[in-house]
């Protein structure tokens, strides 16, 4: 789905822009150009980050921790 019209900017490109290490809504914006021209789109992207922030926050939470091995 298309966040920015102005600039083309979809929601996966945003998620693949987190992936890839941004971790803020500004490093977002700068890495993408997403709301860099009228703006109405900013809420959308700021929406979108944030829900992928918590996605791969919950994610991680999820990984278990690593086992440690006892040799009897
Ligand atoms: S719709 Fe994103 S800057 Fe205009």
């Amino acid at each position: 789905m298309y966040v920015c019209l102005c600039t083309g900017v979809t929601d996966g490109q945003i998620r693949e822009a987190i992936y890839e290490g941004c971790c803020s809504y500004r490093d977002v914006r700068q890495a993408t150009g997403v709301a860099s021209q009228c703006g109405k789109c900013a809420c959308l992207a700021k929406q979108v980050v944030r829900e992928t922030l918590t996605e791969l926050q919950n994610s991680q939470a999820a990984i278990p921790y690593p086992v440690e091995f006892n040799v009897a």
